[in-house]
């Protein structure tokens, strides 16, 4: 059979697919053969002898690992519905069990429906029992998440307690284990909690929040919201990568991020509306990668991103002089808004307004091109250099004539209009041009848009050059 073409493939599918041919690193068609590949070679292998009973579906082999989620009673379960897809989106095969607490909140039919997986609820249920078994369960899986943790679940495992099926498994398992605590403030606050949470760290159980702001009880305000899904699917990230799922290892990585500020006096300057919110996820998701990450970063409101070198610049000139001393890097990834323009005649002392006197010109000089300079460099041009292009018309061609222009490898060009919501917003649309093509990039969160962006960098590094 020389090819073989396959229609009526619905958009969900196509994107999955597109999804993870990125993630893989390699074309669609390239990744759908892989797939019938692996499906010939499996039914080739001989059959199992004998099944005692039609066990659940096997892990998706996207990524391979398996995500035990275990939803605890509180209000903020609802969140952990989110929870379930933004893990699915990332090609884990996740599996739930709700404690009859959480089936208060949230229904075993709606976390069945995202997980495409049944739902266990109840240790004495004979069915579940004789499907897996609270042993298989807490086995059959690489890492257990409990979000919500309650204070009574957080109490239950640090005693070691057993009555039901969430901490059945929580006490068998030898996975690692991520609570998502959330709680009164009050609750959080006490002694008793506060107790436990020091056993639990200390049995070596991973934290990630609870987060301080307002709490579901009107009028209630302090530390007890449990992690946003987002967050909770960064802590899960960070825990595979900790776990020697490190692609980039060895690889010194530099990104630029933010805008710059060019000053016109000392209390004023020129600005854009970059977050930097694109280029901090590119620095988190290599620094989850592996890689040893330089994040050179203009003005910008978000936290700092962990496990990376942050160096904070404010205009052009400051972000290429900080550009040039971090090199040699291995790659390097321009997604700050460079201003094109800086001031040549700003003022040493502020510009005072003078009644009858007229307004004063700001006389603009054009700024270095930092991903320019970079990809000319003589003797330290990093071995991939990729650029942004930020465009509010004609993004293919103006994001080709720049590929060539600034001499990189790959460009991100994304369309920056103010209805695209993609300055300043979550998430982003991609066409990434190389010198072998276009590539459109599904609408995906700007955390995805960078772990997308870093698989495919860690495909391009590993590859033979040509
Ligand atoms: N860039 C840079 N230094 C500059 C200007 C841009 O390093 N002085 C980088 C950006 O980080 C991005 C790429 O160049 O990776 C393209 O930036 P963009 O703003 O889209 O393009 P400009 O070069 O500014 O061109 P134009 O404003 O004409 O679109």
């Amino acid at each position: 059979m020389a090819s073989l073409t396959v229609r009526q493939l619905d958009e969900t599918l196509k994107q999955q697919l597109r999804l993870r041919a990125a993630r893989s690193g390699r074309s669609v068609e390239d990744e759908v053969r892989t797939i019938l590949k692996a499906a010939a070679e499996e039914s080739e292998a001989p059959a199992p002898v004998a099944k005692a009973a039609p066990g659940p579906a096997p892990a998706t082999k996207v990524a391979n690992k398996r995500v035990l989620l275990i939803i605890g009673g509180g209000i903020a379960a609802y969140k952990s519905l989110d929870l379930i897809r933004r893990l699915k989106e990332r090609g884990f095969a996740v599996r739930c069990i709700l404690t009859a607490a959480a089936t208060q909140f949230i229904t075993p039919l709606a976390a069945g429906a995202l997980t495409g997986e049944r739902v266990f609820t109840d240790l004495f249920d004979p069915a579940s029992e004789f499907d897996v078994g609270h042993i298989r369960l807490a086995r059959d899986t690489d890492l257990v998440v409990v979000a919500p943790a309650t204070a009574d679940l957080m109490a239950k495992m640090a005693n070691g307690h057993a009555n039901d099926l969430a901490t059945a498994v929580l006490l068998a398992t030898t996975a690692k284990v991520l609570l998502a605590p959330a709680m009164n403030p009050q609750m959080w606050a006490n002694q008793a909690t506060q107790r436990n949470l020091a056993q639990l760290k200390a049995d070596g159980v991973t934290m990630t929040g609870p987060n301080a702001g307002e709490m579901a009880e009107s009028g209630e305000r302090g530390t007890g919201r449990m992690a946003e899904p987002m967050e909770i699917a960064g802590a899960v990230d960070r825990l595979f990568a900790a776990q020697g799922e490190r692609p980039l290892a060895g690889q010194r990585v530099l990104v630029t991020s933010g805008p710059t500020h060019e000053p016109i006096d000392p209390v004023r300057y020129i600005a854009n509306r970059s977050s930097g919110k694109q280029g901090h996820a590119i620095a988190t998701a290599a620094a989850q990668a592996g890689a040893d990450v330089t994040l050179i970063s203009g003005p910008v409101t978000l936290p700092d991103p962990p496990g990376v070198k942050l160096i904070k610049v404010e205009s052009a000139r400051d972000m290429l002089r900080a550009t040039e001393q971090a090199l040699p890097v291995d790659v390097a990834i321009f997604a700050a808004a460079v201003a094109d323009w800086r001031v040549a005649n700003a003022g040493e002392q502020k510009i005072k307004k003078k009644a009858g006197e007229s307004i004063p010109d700001l006389l603009l000089v054009e700024n270095p091109d930092i991903l320019s300079a970079i990809a000319h460099h003589i003797d330290q041009r990093p071995a991939l250099v990729i650029g942004f292009a930020a465009e509010t018309e004609n993004v293919e061609a103006n994001a080709k004539a720049k590929l060539a222009r600034k001499g990189c490898d790959w460009i991100l060009a994304n369309d920056v209009s103010p209805q695209t919501g993609i300055m300043g917003g979550d998430s982003n649309t991609i066409k990434l041009v190389t010198a072998d093509g276009i590539e459109a990039w599904p609408p995906q969160s700007k955390d995805d848009v960078a772990r997308m962006l870093i698989a495919r960098i860690a495909a391009a590094m590993k590859a033979p050059k040509a």
